[in-house]
């Protein structure tokens, strides 16, 4: 990664790094970071993807990836809480052009090292961790991720997103119990709800008050109410609220439909930043909202609704949407991945709608979801 102040040079339109840059950019804008730090953040983006971010977009994509559906290895999202400005962040997979499993791993570690040492942070939790995510050999859908919060003033907050099951899925809950214990949080993993699979293991680095780490579960075909029960911290959010949360994300009758395809599941996320308690300080619930709605569109009006609730204006995601495409949302599902709502001991609760950047494919709108049986 060459200096901050070395100048920039931007990847041809038509390469998967022209692409995302300037989706970044008018992004950027949209949120109101200055052009300085978006030029920074962009040529951060670039960087972090290597080669592949001269690779023409007529290609297929350089390797399948489960950080989006159509493969890109970037993800937008904007974050939105009460009286304060939306943040704009990016979820990159470093290592998307690398041979294997194993070297995408290492082309992750890599980039991160090269982001701390740009903004003079520590790896040094990560890399207790190492062995644990980054084995020599390592199994299922991802080997490392990393996401910037775009904050103005040209500093980013970052994180890491690492994989329980790189020792193999049966080994999972044991590599995220070790992996807390050796962060010093020797209670926390009993504290963490039921779930049916590990997703996701996280780290917060460099500037932030409260460095967080975070437990990803999957839960299959939870309904309302179960996801009512999930959240475990002190003072988060009411069951009612969380309900309240997924009704509106989901669909109103999510309950009652027959899923038309197979759904992803509903995530949690409990984060934990103090080791005297054993208690996780942070719960958020993420609906992956592209499985239950027939467009996005329709996903757009249910962020809204969420949005308003939560005392915010849903002008700054329409925005965000037409700053990554010019398609119409009905004319597709899938720019909105996910709709979250995350709850963070002391702060107001966080909206999050997480855009996909396409810059592969789009899935076509569905046909009408069945009607519930109550209303046949
Ligand atoms: N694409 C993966 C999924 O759908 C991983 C992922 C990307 C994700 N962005 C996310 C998971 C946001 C939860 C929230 O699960």
């Amino acid at each position: 990664m060459s200096a901050p102040d070395a100048p920039l040079r931007p990847p041809a339109s038509g390469t998967l790094g022209g692409h995302t840059a300037g989706q970044l950019l008018r992004l950027a804008d949209v949120v109101g970071l200055g052009t300085d730090d978006a030029g920074v953040y962009a040529r951060t983006l670039t960087e972090m993807l290597g080669g592949a971010a001269e690779r023409p977009l007529h290609l297929p994509p350089p390797n399948p990836t489960f950080l989006s559906d159509d493969h890109t290895p970037v993800e937008f999202s904007l974050s939105f809480t009460q009286g304060e400005d939306p943040t704009l962040r990016m979820l990159v997979e470093p290592g998307c052009d690398a041979p294997g499993r194993a070297a995408n791993g290492r082309a992750g570690l890599r980039a991160v090292r090269e982001v701390a040492r740009r903004w003079g942070f520590s790896t040094d939790r990560l890399d207790e961790l190492e062995d644990l995510f980054l084995p020599p050999a390592p199994e299922g859908p991802l080997a490392l991720w990393c996401a910037l919060e775009l904050l103005p003033g040209g500093v980013p907050k970052v994180k890491v997103y690492l994989n329980p099951a790189a020792s193999g899925q049966n080994r999972a809950p044991a590599t995220v119990a070790e992996a807390l214990r050796r962060l010093g949080h020797h209670r926390a993993f009993d504290a963490l709800p039921p779930g049916d699979r590990h997703l996701f293991f996280a780290l917060d680095l460099g500037d932030w008050a409260e460095p967080r780490v975070k437990v990803y579960l999957a839960h299959q075909d939870l309904s309302a109410g179960e996801a009512g029960a999930l959240c475990r911290t002190e003072t988060g959010p009411t069951p009612a609220e969380t309900e309240a949360f997924f009704r509106i994300a989901a669909g109103h009758d999510a309950d009652d439909l027959t899923s038309p395809q197979v759904r992803r599941p509903v995530q949690s996320c409990h984060a934990f930043t103090e080791t005297a308690t054993g208690r996780p300080s942070g719960f958020t619930l993420y609906v992956p909202v592209r499985d239950y709605a027939r467009h996005d569109g329709e996903a757009l009006e249910r962020a809204g609704t969420l949005l308003r609730h939560h005392g915010q204006a849903p002008d700054p995601l329409l925005r965000a949407v037409s700053a990554v495409t010019d398609r119409h949302p009905e004319d597709g599902v899938g720019l909105v991945a996910y709709l979250a709502l995350a709850h963070q001991q002391g702060r107001p609760p966080r909206v999050t709608a997480y855009v996909s950047s396409e810059a592969y494919h789009v899935r076509p709108p569905t046909g009408p979801l069945p009607v519930p049986a109550a209303a046949r």
